[in-house]
């Protein structure tokens, strides 16, 4: 059985649909949700798709995926600008990372120009809204594609 790809997400994306819906739109996270599972499902991927509003939550997932996920999909949402911790673990996981926000973070404030996430990041993906989930599945789904033929290609 394939490891899932973690799809995980940050502090106030709980309020998906509520939440500035100008700058993130009217789907609420449960859409997302849907969307991503339905898509990776026709992409023959499974997803396990987790929220938190803590940082330390966040990092423990990203420390299971090491083990337990063949990739993780994140938007970490404001952590993305402070948090040297999940910076920390997603070095030390050595995984296939995207980093996705779904407002173009570039046309916003300065501080958000700034991504601890992004030097851990195999691709960025933003101001694309809730379809920068599903492109980010695409592009794993190539690079977790990739990495099995390269190991048929070794063990024959
Ligand atoms: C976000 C962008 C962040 O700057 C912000 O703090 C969020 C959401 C996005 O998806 O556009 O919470 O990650």
């Amino acid at each position: 059985m394939a490891k899932p790809v973690y799809v995980l997400n940050g502090p106030n994306l709980n309020m998906l649909g509520r939440r500035e819906p100008a700058i993130y739109g009217r789907e609420t996270l449960d859409d997302v949700r849907g969307r991503v599972q339905t898509h990776a499902r026709s992409l023959g991927l499974e997803v396990e798709f987790r929220q938190s509003n803590h940082e330390g939550e966040l990092v423990t997932w990203i420390q299971d995926a090491r083990e337990a996920a063949s990739a993780i999909v994140l938007n970490a949402g404001a952590l993305t600008h402070t948090s040297i911790a999940i910076l920390d673990a997603l070095t030390a996981a050595e995984l296939p990372v995207i980093e996705v926000h779904l407002s173009n973070i570039y046309k916003r404030e300065s501080f958000r120009h700034h991504s601890y996430v992004s030097p851990a990041a195999t691709g960025v993906i933003c101001g694309l809204g809730p379809k920068g989930y599903l492109l980010a599945l695409d592009a794993l789904a190539d690079i977790l594609n990739q990495g099995t033929r390269a190991t048929k290609r070794r063990t024959g």
